[in-house]
């Protein structure tokens, strides 16, 4: 089995699936050693997997990554780490060139480096002016040397576009993009194939849902184990519902055991092969599903397969729109599930861990 990469810019090569560690921020689930978590981290680079994403806002998780490339040091040096800058909702009304560039320095102290890979940039309010110049300013601070690339996190194309008008240039856009969610479809990757904008795509199994764990299962009931459920729970009932998102299940399923591979490797591989797609991120909160993960590599889907997943995917009545617009909805069903301010708060005591009720059944 051979690792697919990418060179995304001279010296910036990366495995083509990337270790999501969001599900080893704060809350996310169940609390985990530190320790194992290194452990399993170099399990993943050992097999190849060197691109390792995380954020400003996923709480421990850049110190643990840290941790690692201290205990590790020359498997730190294969690592390429995207990480974000997150600036919280509270503070960007009112955010300084001091504040980005203390979130920047923030992130290469944490993660022990004298230079970040990749920034990619999140904006909470389309609404609070000045996501344009805190971009620049991190252009300013790339062009300083404590960034080596740029990129992008959860804008639509409208918002896109203003940023790359604004002379920043970027390397990549991470988005959601699944069988489940083919919102980038409506404009974005189109938006990025003209700028030589490469996609890093989460949610490509639906926080697990997309995997033979939950073939011909109920919809689960609340508390859910994490907040990655929670989040693509709501996605299912976009997509049309608990049936619908079963149908596209076994779908899957038969693709899987035509190839001899698995649910969650044959939904990875579909979104790996669409355009413009630099990257498929695969939260792992441990090295478990390191080998199916590797999987994806060897499967090769054909023109059968592709047709059967896209005419499902097709038929589904969303998410609609442009990427994470549903998301931005203020007191909608997905914005009040997130956590806002988490830089400057941390991670809150309690999460709720339920999925709003009303929201879960509209199509079930
Ligand atoms: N930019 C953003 O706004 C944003 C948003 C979300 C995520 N992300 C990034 O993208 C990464 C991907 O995370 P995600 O939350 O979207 O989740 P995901 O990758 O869709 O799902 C990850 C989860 O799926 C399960 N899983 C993975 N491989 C599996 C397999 N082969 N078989 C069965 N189950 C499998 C695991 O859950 P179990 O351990 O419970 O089995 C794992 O935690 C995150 O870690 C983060 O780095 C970014």
């Amino acid at each position: 089995m051979t690792i697919e990469t990418i060179t995304l810019a001279p010296g910036y090569t990366i495995s083509r699936v990337a270790k999501g560690n969001w599900q080893l921020a704060a809350k996310h689930g169940a609390p985990y050693a530190q320790d194992d978590a290194v452990e399993d981290m170099r399990r993943f680079v050992e097999a190849g997997i060197n691109a390792f994403d995380c954020a400003d806002h996923y709480v421990g998780v850049e110190d643990t990554i840290g941790l690692f490339r201290r205990r590790y040091p020359e498997l730190g040096k294969q690592l390429r780490v995207s990480t974000k800058y997150t600036p919280d909702i509270e503070l960007i009304p009112h955010l300084t060139r001091r504040d980005v560039e203390t979130a920047v320095d923030t992130s290469l102290q944490r993660l022990g480096v004298e230079q970040l890979d990749l920034v990619q940039f999140h904006w909470w309010d389309y609404e609070v002016p000045g996501c344009v110049q805190a971009m620049q300013w991190l252009q300013e601070f790339q062009k300083a040397g404590k960034i080596a690339h740029l990129g992008t996190t959860n804008f639509n194309v409208a918002r896109l576009r203003e940023i790359v008008d604004g002379g920043v240039t970027l390397l990549t856009n991470q988005l959601q993009y699944s069988l489940l969610d083919r919102r980038p479809e409506n404009g974005m990757v189109e938006l990025c194939r003209q700028h030589g904008i490469q996609l890093l795509c989460y949610g490509t199994v639906a926080g697990g849902f997309l995997s033979d764990k939950w073939l011909g299962q109920p919809s689960p009931p609340p508390p859910f184990e994490n907040r990655s459920l929670i989040k693509y729970r709501l996605i299912i009932e976009e997509f049309g519902g608990w049936e619908a998102y079963q149908a596209l299940l076994r779908a899957l399923d038969t693709i899987a055991k035509k190839h001899g591979s698995s649910i969650a490797a044959v939904a990875a591989r579909y979104v790996l092969d669409r355009p413009q797609v630099a990257a498929a991120l695969v939260g792992a909160k441990d090295a478990r599903h390191l080998d199916e993960t590797l999987a994806i590599f060897s499967l090769r889907l054909d023109a059968e397969d592709l047709a059967s997943l896209g005419a499902l995917s097709d038929a589904a009545p969303g998410p609609a729109g442009d990427c994470y617009d549903i998301e931005r909805e203020k007191d909608g069903t997905h914005a009040r599930i997130m956590q806002m301010n988490q830089n400057t708060h941390g991670a809150p005591a309690h999460i709720d861990m339920s999925p709003p009720i009303a929201a879960i059944g509209a199509r079930s």
